[in-house]
């Protein structure tokens, strides 16, 4: 492993065009679980005068034979490094052939080609087609590749690659060799392999223009009926891609192959997805409406990818959120028009303000378009994905649902089938709409959360409302100066007899716009969520009340009501007394359990006060035990005081047969609260047990158990057994057991984490088992998580540690909830830092944990 002190981040700045291209690829794999064979034939270009140095990029390949035109090079022709193969000689245009052997059974870190389960499959984003063979891995060098696949038949009936398959013979030897075409140029990230036996539930999508696409769903065995959901899932999102872009699939067919071993949710390789098993196996008995809606947002994403990523892809990784944060915004509008416009924002708004926010709060930090990587696995990120989407969705606002349309249409004009930066894409955007956005640009550099400042004051003789805006983001761990930004700010005015929105352009450092007005109205700042900035408008109980009831914008009704619990709690905090919800909020709550009617889901989100994480991050240092006792006082409150209220709604909620339908989706999550604070008394036994055994879902079982773990109800130990019981064998459904499990916030947990690594079906090789227990453990159970002796922060730790040399991906996704140590209190903050040197003392982490950790604690 590399010596610490060598690691280069690789700079943005640096960037420079590659000497050679390759334009096309031909593959032959050998497979074997344990020797796989490869010759690789490539087509290489010179594409600067005088170059002469071709310079591979390969890891953990074992090379065995190197051929230049025909020639087979000795050893001293060439050189060969832990990451790279030099050819010193190259003429201007040339065919490589290279001979590698692999180990896919010994591959547990799930890059580059590996076995899930028996199966083989591959991962190349974002650097693992260099595990695969040498070649020039970066996505500005595409080609047309050719796949050959040669496997024994019986135990492998399905061979697939990109593309369209061509040909398929019998060997002599008995096996077959299938041939796939991939007539669309390609970075290898986006290469895939995959050769198992499978089942696969096929359908069909006519498109547009009339061709008939074959869509190949490739399950386990037995499970083709689980794919249904996610079949039909992906029809809609073809429809939606066409009608709202104008955007045709372009292959004749669409596979996806569910796979259980995955670091991530999926993965777009052209024309052959590759999806975690959760994102594609869902029933009505194995999964909850949460599961099939991301089900649904997670097959549009990819799907979507084939034009923002595949057709048009990224020059070089630091471009990266060129096509996540449009591709996350796309498929966020898809959610939108398929499920609830607002419940999808909220949900995207409490992503930015809980995990986001808190990246650019921490060691981390990094603009949507980073300028120095050292593992690029590690900028797969809230802040490359989310916040990417956001300064998408800024744009959006700023152009208008047409402007941003032909924006659009100029980038795919212009750029289809080239490499292209984020510059390319805004330009594009820009010319389409004659506006200059060159101070929207800073959004792309600029890392860290920017602050907005507003104070109103009304003049009664002028009849004028005033606000005064101020932005400043402060330093980040990243970059020291920051710059104002270009804010959209949506507004909206709740006077008496009239409403008024507007959309303000906030530039300046301190910027002030007037309204006429006959009244002074309550203002709604920063409705939908339009920029995503930290909000600072002090606003009374009585005026955001009054938002909660009149706005007209669901999402600013919402964030009036966290506002009003972060205030409450804020005040509870620093008074050190106990938290007394106000009279008006209960009363507020009363009405609408009355009669629950509209939106339900909106309410059940209404009616729910802001987590643990949401809170934290508003604070510097984070106050754990005073926010977990605010949290507790609001909860015992509420559940006390409301108690009939909550009994009422529930039993006026009567479930009607599952379907994944709107209004019953709603239903359910309203009275999963309902049930949540029913049993935080600690009663009601009854009533729950009554709901567990009648429910003919998912989604109303766990509800059920989540309330007895949140209310640590005396019936969580038996209703947990029995569902363990039911779904042993069903390691997707165990993966909530799991979960459930390891988020009870009781001091056992921390001892029997370790007994449930146990369990037979657990997997340390698994990333889905093992994120079941240790990220419910570190995001859903802070009280235990962050228990005074620091012994969560310890098994956290052991955890990262073992995992490290298995899966270095999945290790430093988990040490995340550790890095931000200069965050909390003096004592937690010291068991933090002690925790994370004695991980960066280790000999031989993999550069995705040292890049963490180096940066924690510098
Ligand atoms: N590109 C994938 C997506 O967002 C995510 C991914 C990245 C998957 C790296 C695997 C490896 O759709
Ligand atoms: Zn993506």
């Amino acid at each position: 492993m590399t010596q610490n002190t060598l690691r280069q981040a690789k700079r943005l700045a640096d960037y420079q065009a590659p000497d050679f291209t390759i334009t096309d690829v031909e593959l032959w794999f050998e497979l074997e679980p344990a020797t796989t064979l490869l010759t690789a034939r490539y087509q290489l270009k010179s594409q600067r005068k005088g170059a002469t140095e071709l310079v591979l990029d390969g890891q953990q390949l074992e090379l065995l034979s190197v051929k230049l035109n025909g020639q087979q090079l000795t050893p001293a022709q060439y050189q060969v490094t832990d990451d790279h193969l030099r050819i010193d000689q190259m003429p201007a245009q040339a065919e490589l052939e290279l001979q590698v052997r692999l180990n896919p059974a010994a591959n547990t870190a799930l890059e580059g080609l590996y076995l899930s389960d028996s199966a083989f499959c591959t991962q190349c984003e974002a650097e693992g087609f260099r595990r695969i063979c040498y070649y020039l891995d970066r996505p500005d060098v595409m080609a047309r590749f050719t796949t050959h696949i040669i496997a024994n038949q019986q135990r492998y009936p399905a061979l697939l690659s990109n593309g369209n398959k061509v040909a398929e013979q019998q060997l002599p030897d008995g096996r077959v060799q299938v041939s796939w075409v991939d007539p669309f140029p390609k970075p290898c990230y986006l290469f895939a392999l995959v050769a198992g036996d499978f089942d696969c539930l096929t359908g069909q999508y006519v498109t547009q223009s009339g061709r008939t696409v074959s869509l190949e769903f490739y399950v386990d065995k037995g499970n083709a009926a689980r794919a249904e959901f996610a079949l039909e899932a992906l029809k809609r999102a073809m429809c939606w891609d066409e009608q709202t872009y104008g955007l045709e699939y372009d292959l004749d067919s669409y596979m996806v192959v569910a796979v259980d071993f995955f670091n991530m949710g999926a993965m777009e390789n052209k024309g052959l997805n590759v999806f975690n098993s959760k994102y594609v196996l869902a029933d009505q008995q194995s999964a909850t409406d949460t599961d099939l809606y991301n089900i649904e947002s997670i097959i549009g994403h990819e799907y979507f990818h084939n034009w923002t990523g595949n057709r048009v892809t990224c020059r070089d990784w630091f471009q990266l959120s060129l096509k996540e944060g449009l591709t996350v915004f796309r498929d966020q509008q898809f959610s939108a028009d398929m499920a609830s416009a607002t419940l999808s924002r909220i949900d995207a708004v409490k992503t930015i303000r809980t995990h986001q926010f808190a990246e650019d709060a921490g060691p981390m930090a990094h603009p949507i378009r980073p300028a120095q990587v050292l593992e690029m696995n590690n900028f797969y990120t809230v802040t490359v994905y989310d916040k990417g989407a956001e300064v998408i969705r800024m744009l959006h606002t700023l152009l208008g649902a047409a402007g941003f349309r032909q924006g659009m249409d100029l980038y795919f004009a212009r750029h289809d089938g080239q490499a292209v930066t984020c510059d390319d894409f805004v330009s594009a955007m820009q010319d389409a709409n004659g506006r200059d956005l060159s101070l929207f640009r800073r959004w792309y550099s600029q890392s860290g959360t920017p602050e907005l400042t507003v104070q109103s004051s009304f003049d009664a003789e002028q009849q004028q409302f005033k606000l005064v805006f101020s932005q400043h983001t402060a330093a980040t761990a990243d970059q020291q100066d920051k710059r104002n930004l270009l804010l959209p700010v949506r507004i909206e005015l709740l006077a008496k007899n009239e409403k008024q929105q507007h959309l303000l352009v906030v530039s300046e450092e301190q910027q002030s716009f007037s309204f006429a007005v006959a009244e002074p109205p309550v203002a709604v700042i920063l409705a939908d969520f339009s920029a995503p900035v930290r909000l600072h408008y002090p606003q009374s109980v009585s005026q955001l009340l009054t938002v909660v009831q009149h706005a007209s914008d669901g999402v600013a009704r919402w964030d009036a009501m966290q506002q009003l619990w972060s205030d409450l709690v804020r005040q509870a905090v620093r008074s050190s007394e106990p938290l007394q919800v106000p009279a008006e909020v209960v009363a507020l709550y009363r009405a609408l359990l009355a009669t629950p009617e509209g939106d339900l889901a909106f309410l059940a989100e209404l009616l729910t006060p802001p987590s643990f994480d949401l809170l934290a991050e508003q604070y510097q240092p984070v106050p754990v035990d005073a926010l977990l006792q605010a949290l507790q006082q609001i909860r015992r409150q509420l559940a006390d005081e409301l108690a009939a209220d909550w009994l009422n709604c529930y039993q006026q909620l009567i479930p009607a047969p599952y379907a994944y339908r709107q209004e019953q989706v709603a239903a359910r999550a309203l009275r999963a609260l309902c049930l949540d604070y029913l049993a935080q008394s600690g009663q009601q036994a009854e009533l729950l047990l009554q709901a567990y055994q009648s429910a003919d879902n998912l989604t109303d079982q766990l509800a059920v158990l989540k309330a007895c773990r949140n209310a640590t109800h005396p019936l969580f130990e038996t209703l947990t057994a029995q569902f363990e019981q039911r779904w042993r064998e069903d390691v997707l459904v165990l993966d909530k057991w799991f979960a459930l499990k390891a988020s009870l916030p009781t001091k056992d947990t921390v001892y029997l984490l370790p007994h449930l690594t146990q369990h037979p079906q657990f997997s340390w090789q698994n990333p889905n088992r093992v994120r079941a227990v240790y990220m419910a453990f570190a995001q859903q159970n802070p009280t235990i998580f962050h228990a005074a002796d620091g012994k969560g922060y310890q098994v956290l730790q052991q955890v990262v540690l073992k995992l490290d040399p298995i899966n270095p991906q999945l290790a430093a996704r988990l040490v995340t909830p550790l890095l931000s140590w200069r965050r909390f209190e003096t004592h937690r903050a010291a068991q933090l830092k002690a925790v994370l040197s004695q991980m960066l003392a280790q000999q031989g982490l993999s550069n995705d944990l040292y890049e963490k950790l180096s940066k924690s604690l510098s």
